[in-house]
């Protein structure tokens, strides 16, 4: 459902709008202008193109606002504060994970529909022999993401400490929809050698299906302002993971037609 149809984010303002989305509306309209004169009808048209998609996962990139900290897919980044900067999300809650103690051990909270979706994904990747996904961390207040920051910089640096930890306000985490994961007995916990664990390579292949991407992938610091975070998903919905997979860009700043954000 769209959260906010009046306004229009940047990849429709660019002219990029249409994407598979739009090529199944064509082909549906055309169905319909041939199939439903023949019919003797035509009452029938839909009125709005937006709800019109013959194969899921539907895409329209003007679906969900970029623009508000409560819309799927908010744009947070060094450049893009959360507004308001002390968003506090409405949708948090435990995932109903099969085995809480094992994939939620310090009962970290979620938005519900990143929620559900890792709760499906933990499950798949289990059955394929990929290992037990657990939550590291997930939803951060606005106060918590300070100590985070913080604790980064006072360990790291301001430049090494900056790459890792977003600054209060500025953090995807503060949404929700972002969860940092590790995999039971795989190592390399918060450490960009995850991307080479077994649960690292499912993820970075599988995990757009259940709607996630890899916010912070490896080679884009100068876009996104971050270091390699194999472990950090974004929750996004499957419509846009796969969109953006399809259409190779892999960060949402290019995606999306935004302004790199390597500094505030
Ligand atoms: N680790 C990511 C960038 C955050 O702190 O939000
Ligand atoms: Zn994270």
């Amino acid at each position: 459902m769209p959260t906010n149809t009046s306004e229009r984010n940047a990849r429709s303002q660019r002219g990029v709008r249409f994407g598979l989305g739009f090529r199944r509306f064509i082909a549906l309209a055309a169905a319909f202008t041939i199939v439903v004169p023949l019919l003797g009808g035509g009452a029938s048209v839909p009125a709005k193109a937006e709800t019109l998609c013959l194969f899921e996962p539907c895409f329209e990139a003007d679906d969900y606002s970029i623009d508000e900290a409560a819309s799927l897919w908010v744009v947070a980044n060094k450049q893009r504060p959360l507004d308001p900067i002390k968003f506090v999300p409405k949708n948090l809650v435990q995932p109903a994970f099969a085995n809480p103690s094992r994939s939620n051990p310090y009962r970290l909270r979620v938005a519900k529909p990143a929620a559900d979706a890792l709760v499906k994904m933990t499950a798949a990747m289990r059955k394929a022999g990929f290992g037990d996904l657990f939550i590291q961390s997930a939803y951060r207040s606005y106060d918590y993401q300070r100590s985070v920051h913080a604790g980064a910089v006072s360990r790291l640096g301001l430049r090494a400490g900056e790459a890792l930890a977003a600054r209060p306000g500025h953090s995807e985490h503060q949404t929700g929809l972002a969860i940092d994961v590790g995999a039971v007995g795989q190592g390399c916990l918060i450490y960009t050698c995850f991307g080479k664990t077994k649960a690292g390579r499912y993820l970075a292949k599988y995990a757009y299906k259940y709607g996630f991407i890899i916010r912070y992938p490896e080679g884009k610091t100068a876009i996104t302002g971050y270091q390699y975070e194999p472990w950090h998903l974004r929750y996004v919905g499957p419509g846009l993971a796969t969109e953006m997979r399809n259409s190779g860009e892999t960060v949402f700043e290019t995606f999306w037609g935004l302004e790199p954000a390597p500094n505030y």
